[in-house]
């Protein structure tokens, strides 16, 4: 796809869903969300084609399971219920073997269709008409992924991308209301090695709006590593996102939890976010994440492969919340539990003391340095960006832990491209300095510490993750007007596996 049509669609394709006429919920509201973890029903041989009613008698076997989990989110006052990326039909279909999963589905923008009440007014729409009819019998609104075919303009302008065979193939998000109305369909935009699916020409910015919640906006798994369509959704105003993914975990820094924490807080925002379970592929990992809590499940190794509901109440926010971003100062210096540290004032140019070195983290070359005291303060840079952490360990128990700040400033390449400035606190998966950088999901060391970059991007995404798998809520987080961020921490509740602050520099990404 041109990269280009990144930066036009920002001017020229902001197109909106909305239902007309309904009252917008109060402030200080609130509304039940549902997210359902699903252990997708497979097709053991993705690459023979089958036919349209093989094809339905393998979604059926999913769609049975979401019929039992909308029942059971009902049960528990769920208003919205969203399922995961490639939830009904699986993985690794070619662009023909995937052609019986396909359905045409409407544009919303265009007609107000209810499948479940019309079934007759399209063929082959049983995918559509259930769930149409599940969010209705439940009297929920409710999120799927499905495979969209749509016919597209053979000989058509060089811009568009028409594929040969005159036809797109989209990896969709359908959003029914709770009456059974389709009123929302999004088509990925940052497909990820997916060889039966076309990306749109242009990125779709769409939302639907909710009576409870008000406005809702949508896009999958990949998308939310790039500025579309998820931070124009965010500058648009959208607090309410919905993300159906099929997410393969890699700490030490993105596993699934981990950066869906992460652009929840960053862009301060509630995310909806639906995953898959699947062991051999390492997927695990949904959650229901507001800018104050978040409720989140990470299937743990050894424990059965199954499906998860999460349902959680949480606050409607309020429109237009992302450009308040600077909070409190840095210079006051902050009280850990065991006293205070002196406040600095350092240039990011400052000597850097410590012995350095790479080890590749994500596959990029992380410039690192040990933490090799009980209590101290520390610097590392790549390039001319700078990381910079104050820090007191507890160890827990007799198990040595190496722990090292990292800092990488660059681009991305390894199955996908995107430029990055990064600060990174890991534990080592070993003693030795070659581990830093590796994957490794426990740690016994608790750690106090202050983590403070000065980033070339206003796009920066804070997390913490704890021994197996536990996400913490960091203590303070701090913008200054010239993108120094801090992230201070104390009193963990585990081990420290991961703290980071991971800068996203979209402006970048197309050189
Ligand atoms: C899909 O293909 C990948 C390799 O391309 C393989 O690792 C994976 O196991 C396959 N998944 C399924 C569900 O067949
Ligand atoms: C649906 O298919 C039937 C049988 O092929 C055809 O007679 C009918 O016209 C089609 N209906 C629509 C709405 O396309
Ligand atoms: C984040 O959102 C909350 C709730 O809408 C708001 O009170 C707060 O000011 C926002 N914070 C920032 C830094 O924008
Ligand atoms: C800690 O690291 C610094 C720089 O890497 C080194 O100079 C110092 O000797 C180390 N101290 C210990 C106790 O290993
Ligand atoms: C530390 O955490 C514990 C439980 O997580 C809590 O009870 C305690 O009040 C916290 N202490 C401080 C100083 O924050």
């Amino acid at each position: 796809m041109s990269l280009l049509a990144v930066l036009f669609a920002l001017c020229l394709l902001v197109s909106v869903t909305s239902v007309a006429g309904q009252a917008k919920p109060a402030s200080g509201s609130s509304y039940v969300a549902a997210v359902y973890e699903h252990r997708v029903f497979l097709n053991p041989e993705p690459s023979v084609i089958v036919s349209r009613a093989e094809a339905l008698q393998h979604m059926q076997k999913n769609l049975d399971v979401y019929e039992e989990q909308a029942a059971r989110a009902a049960q528990q006052g769920a208003q919205i219920l969203v399922f995961p990326e490639d939830g009904l039909h699986g993985f690794n279909f070619s662009r023909s073997s995937i052609s019986g999963y396909l359905e045409t589905i409407p544009d919303p923008q265009q007609e107000k269709w209810n499948p479940c009440t019309e079934p007759g007014r399209y063929n082959n729409t049983e995918v559509l008409q259930r769930l149409s009819c599940m969010a209705r019998q439940y009297n929920l609104y409710l999120v799927a992924n499905m495979a969209d075919l749509q016919p597209c303009p053979l000989q058509s302008s060089p811009s568009s991308s028409c594929p040969p065979d005159g036809h797109w193939q989209f990896n969709s998000n359908v959003a029914f209301s709770s009456d059974g109305q389709l009123v929302a369909r999004y088509h990925k935009y940052n497909l990820y090695f997916e060889k039966s699916f076309d990306a749109p020409p242009q990125p779709e910015i769409i939302t639907f709006d909710t009576p409870f919640a008000g406005r809702f906006g949508l896009f999958i798994c990949f998308d939310i590593l790039f500025r579309e369509p998820t931070v124009s959704l965010v500058e648009m105003g959208v607090r309410q996102l919905i993300y159906p993914t099929a997410w393969m975990n890699q700490l030490p820094l993105l596993d699934a939890i981990q950066f869906q924490r992460a652009f929840s807080l960053g862009a301060n925002v509630t995310l909806l976010a639906a995953n898959i379970r699947n062991d051999q592929l390492i997927m695990t990992g949904s959650g229901i994440y507001t800018p104050f809590s978040a409720t989140f499940h990470h299937a743990q190794r050894g424990d059965p492969e199954e499906g998860r509901l999460l349902v959680a109440t949480v606050p409607v926010l309020q429109e237009g919340g992302v450009e308040a971003t600077s909070s409190s100062s840095t210079d006051s210096g902050y009280c850990f539990k065991e006293g205070c540290f002196t406040p600095l004032h350092r240039e990011t140019t400052s000597a850097v003391s410590s012995a350095t070195f790479i080890s590749s983290m994500m596959y990029d070359p992380f410039t690192f340095v040990l933490l090799n005291k009980t209590e101290d303060e520390l610097d590392v840079c790549d390039g001319a960006f700078c990381c910079h952490l104050q820090y007191r360990q507890y160890p827990q128990g007799d198990r040595k832990e190496l722990f090292a700040l990292g800092a990488f400033a660059g681009t991305h390449t390894v199955n996908g491209r995107y430029a990055l400035q990064v600060c990174a606190l890991v534990r080592c998966a070993g003693l030795d300095e070659s581990s830093c950088g590796q994957e490794v999901e426990v740690a016994d060391t608790k750690m106090d510490f202050l983590l403070e970059g000065r980033f070339g991007t206003r796009y920066v995404y804070p997390l913490i993750l704890s021994s197996n798998m536990i996400l913490e809520q960091p203590e303070h987080l701090g913008k200054t007007m010239d993108d120094k961020v801090t992230m201070m921490h104390s009193n963990m509740t585990g081990g420290l596996v991961t703290a980071c602050l991971y800068g996203r520099m979209y402006h970048l990404d197309n050189q």
